[in-house]
């Protein structure tokens, strides 16, 4: 379709798209936007369903129509809905004042979350339930939002997925150096967006990785790439028994100072252990050069997945070289696990590895394979999560 004249060609287009009937288009909007009669408890006003059809488009329609749900959740933790939500029911023009809300679109918006089953709705209250809380209220200990939120901050790498995929070029082809240092670690803002997505994500699984591995056993662990070491804090709280070292490129260490300064004390622990701030501790460098430091355990999370086979060989192999007899090298991943609903997630990370690496994601088996031809001996594969499995390697005594 030709650009709308004096618009670039996307707005162009978004202002075309924009002009096509609406599927509200029959509801009668009142001056503030709220569509008349939503339906709620009055459901579907009679309208005769629908012949059955067993091939029904409605599962393309869903997919296709996937960005506008994403985007309605974004708004909805950006406008900190959720968060206002969790103080107790709200009528629209509450949450208009509250979040900032248009009346224009607040009606819809809100109804389209109770659509999404996110919110519930009782008459002109909308209210946010338990199942929703657990993971959007920024106070309960489940909440998620930095890991949606830095999912979204992707959106742009599937731009142009059919481009991707006529090329076969990764972002980093056109970077000038390594993926980190050229990318997310170019200015010191966007470093600090890819921590806190890195906080984010780890809190998808940082509880069962505590419950997975015998902890209490160990009395030292390096999180190699452990970013600026949210995940290695909670073992180590979890844990006083533990002495933690993060490893990571420079960049990260003026991050890793502030997270300990805010969620350490120097208080000793109930255990009677050392306090948090003097167990946990930051070392800089690179894991495929420098000596990595002497501990019982090494941690690769979320690593493997950016490097193509061979570096991914060198670290496991690294990892095996410097751990003592009857040491441990714990890999969680979003391996591919053959079951559809795990994989439905993770060939789609693992394309967008590959559009902005050239890595992947692998599979549970490959990542076995890897651990086994390095020397260690590999346990029973662990479900983090949904889509993130763990394989503990133990180098024999
Ligand atoms: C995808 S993040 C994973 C972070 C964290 N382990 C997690 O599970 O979310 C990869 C991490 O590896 C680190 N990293 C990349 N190259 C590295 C290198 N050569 N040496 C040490 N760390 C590196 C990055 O800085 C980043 O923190």
């Amino acid at each position: 379709m030709p650009s709308m004249p004096g618009l670039p060609r996307s707005q162009g287009e978004a202002a075309e798209a924009a002009l096509e009937p609406d599927v509200t288009e029959s509801s009668h909007s009142n001056a503030q936007g709220h569509v008349e009669g939503t339906p709620g408890a009055s459901g579907t006003h009679g309208r005769t369903p629908m012949p059955s059809d067993k091939h029904t488009p409605l599962p393309l329609i869903r997919i296709a129509m996937g960005l506008y749900e994403s985007q309605v959740l974004r708004a909805g933790i950006e406008l900190r809905l959720f968060e206002h939500l969790a103080a107790g029911p709200a009528t629209a023009a509450e949450l208009e004042k509250a979040c900032g809300l248009h009346p224009t679109l607040s009606g819809d918006f809100l109804n389209a979350l109770v659509a999404m089953d996110l919110l519930e709705r009782d008459g002109s209250h909308y209210e946010m339930p338990a199942r929703t809380a657990a993971h959007l209220d920024p106070r309960s200990p489940g909440y998620i939002g930095g890991a949606l939120a830095f999912m979204q901050r992707q959106y742009p790498v599937w731009s142009d997925v059919t481009g991707n995929l006529r090329s076969g070029k990764a972002l980093i082809d056109d970077l000038p150096g390594d993926i980190f240092m050229s990318g997310p670690y170019r200015t010191q803002q966007s470093t600090r967006g890819f921590a806190e997505g890195m906080d984010g994500l780890v809190t998808l699984f940082d509880g069962p990785l505590a419950q997975s591995f015998r902890w209490e056993q160990v009395t030292s662990f390096t999180d190699l790439g452990g970013c600026r070491g949210r995940l290695a804090l909670k073992l180590a709280a979890a844990y006083p028994n533990l002495r933690a070292v993060v490893f990571d490129l420079p960049p990260l260490r003026p991050l890793f100072d502030e997270l300990l300064q805010s969620a350490a004390t120097d208080e000793p622990d109930e255990a009677g252990g050392a306090g948090l701030r003097s167990r946990v501790t930051f070392h800089a460098g690179d894991f495929f050069a420098d000596p990595l430091p002497e501990t019982q355990v090494y941690l690769l999370g979320h690593i493997l997945h950016d490097w193509k086979p061979d570096k991914r060989r060198l670290l496991v192999e690294r990892a095996f070289e410097h751990l003592p007899p009857g040491g441990s090298l714990l890999v969680y991943d979003s391996m591919i696990d053959g079951t559809p609903e795990v994989d439905r997630l993770n060939y789609l990370r693992s394309l967008h590895m590959r559009m902005i690496a050239g890595s992947s994601e692998y599979t549970i088996a490959d990542g076995i394979r890897q651990l086994r031809d390095a020397g260690f001996t590999v346990e029973d594969p662990v479900a983090l999560n949904e889509g993130t499995t763990l394989l503990v390697g133990n180098k024999p005594g």
